[in-house]
């Protein structure tokens, strides 16, 4: 991986560093990219904001990204970075984060707005002919825990029945294996990773 950022050392008088960078194959040529904001709370604490990951379709599945998100969590430990931030997103985010651990981000409008995605996603997904009759139920069993949670009067987080982005994304019946993967494949939400 190439590192294009500016050459000043970390936080030299600002608030947030961006990390961009290409990634390259053993020749040398563009084969992905990446993108990472680390920013400076007033409580001092430090965020690692993880704008991009992506790589051209013939490198992916080769076990890239886990590799890399392992190598870059225990260098934040290192550093003492805290939490991870993210928004899963584009063709694989929403499978890729709710597998490496995620959890939904607390922010209020975020969270919100993950669930509602995501309900939406297992709503349209129970009405679809590729999905056996205990995948709908099981489809639908998560979907109404969604809902039930999106009821609290504070916050979601407080109904202790709402399912977790691994617990969606774990879904499976005998017959679908992968029930959760297809599922969650294209949703989009805000997640969070506690160092
Ligand atoms: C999301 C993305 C960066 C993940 O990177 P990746 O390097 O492909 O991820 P990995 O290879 O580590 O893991 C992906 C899959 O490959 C599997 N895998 C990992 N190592 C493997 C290996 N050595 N052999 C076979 N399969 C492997 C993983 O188990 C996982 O499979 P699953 O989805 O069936 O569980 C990549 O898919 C991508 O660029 N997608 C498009 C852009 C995008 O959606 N970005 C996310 C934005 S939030």
């Amino acid at each position: 991986m190439q590192y294009r950022g500016s050459k000043t050392p970390p936080f030299a008088g600002k608030r947030s560093v961006v990390m961009d960078g290409i990634i390259t194959d053993s020749r040398g040529a563009n084969i992905g990219a990446v993108v990472r904001t680390f920013r400076r709370h007033g409580d001092g604490e430090v965020i690692a904001e993880h704008d991009l990951l992506e790589l051209d379709e013939q490198f992916r599945d080769k076990g890239f990204s886990t590799i890399f998100t392992k190598m870059s969590e225990a260098w934040y430990r290192k550093a003492g970075i805290s939490r991870i931030q993210l928004h899963a997103a584009l063709d694989d985010g929403g499978k890729t984060w709710a597998q490496a651990g995620y959890t939904w981000l607390p922010d209020l409008d975020r969270l919100d707005y993950s669930l509602r995605g995501v309900s939406e996603r297992l709503r349209l997904m129970s009405y679809s002919r590729t999905i056996t009759d205990e995948g709908r139920e099981l489809v639908e069993h998560m979907r109404t825990r969604i809902e039930e949670a999106l009821k609290q009067p504070r916050t979601p987080l407080d109904d202790p029945d709402l399912p977790s982005p691994q617990e969606l994304v774990r879904m499976s019946t005998e017959a679908e294996p992968d029930l959760g993967r297809r599922i969650m494949r294209g949703t989009s939400w805000y997640g969070a990773k506690y160092l």
